[in-house]
């Protein structure tokens, strides 16, 4: 009896740790993740992503891309904390280089989304629909659903995150003086610019 009781506790143990060195890292929804949840969570990133994009145009289209950078260094954070706090996650933007640090840079698993998303851009894989997916062991027998969805630089972006001759020069001293140390230029359409990264817990 006790030598069976302790195999079986070796075995469990082996079976924990083996589970949490083996996270799935997957482009595709890991097998065995809950269809709601796979649903739910690309409609967060969509939500967050619409947002967003809905703000900037509204912005833009108001009053210029120098008042943009105003409203998108209020909005965006804002809009972020708001979905979060809306769906008991961490909801943020990250990018391959950052204009806030605060909110846009990545950590180790968004680097390694990011680093993805590059491999698979590379070999022509549509943007659009470019995911990345992962269930973490987060201890005490709970689980966490990591994701990304790559975001691509797109015309209206390079106002902003272009090159020199794509920014005019006051927005660009605008940029700098919000922003004094802006990594998030020198993109040009078509680029991996980020992700929009959701981390949350599972059932
Ligand atoms: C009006 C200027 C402007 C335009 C146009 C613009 N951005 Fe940005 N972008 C910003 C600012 C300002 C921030 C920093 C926001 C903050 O403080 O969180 C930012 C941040 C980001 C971030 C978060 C990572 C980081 O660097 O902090 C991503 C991703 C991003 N932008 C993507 C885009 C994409 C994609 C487009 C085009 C659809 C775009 N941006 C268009 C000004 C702009």
């Amino acid at each position: 009896m006790m030598i069976n009781r302790t195999a079986v506790c070796l075995f469990t143990a082996a079976t924990i740790t083996f589970a949490a060195g083996a996270e799935a890292q997957t482009a595709s929804p890991p097998a065995g993740l809950d269809e709601a949840a796979v649903q739910s969570t690309r409609a967060m990133a969509n939500e967050l992503l619409t947002q967003l994009g809905q703000k900037l145009k509204a912005s833009l289209s108001a009053e210029g891309p120098e008042a943009a950078v105003s409203v998108c260094k209020e909005a965006s954070p804002a809009i972020a904390k708001a979905l979060s706090a809306k769906h008991g996650a961490q909801m943020t933007r990250v990018g391959t280089r950052v204009r806030n640090p605060a909110m846009g840079t990545p950590n180790p698993w968004q680097k390694e989304a990011l680093a993805q998303f590059e491999a698979r851009l590379s070999q022509a894989e549509s943007p659009a629909t470019m995911e990345y997916w992962s269930v973490v062991d987060a201890g005490n027998g709970k689980r966490e659903l990591h994701y990304a969805k790559a975001i691509t630089v797109q015309a209206m972006c390079v106002t902003c995150h272009g090159t020199a001759s794509d920014i005019p020069a006051t927005l660009a001293e605008k940029i700098r003086t919000e922003y004094p140390q802006d990594q998030a230029t020198g993109y040009s359409v078509g680029k991996l610019r980020g992700a929009a990264v959701i981390s949350r817990p599972l059932p």
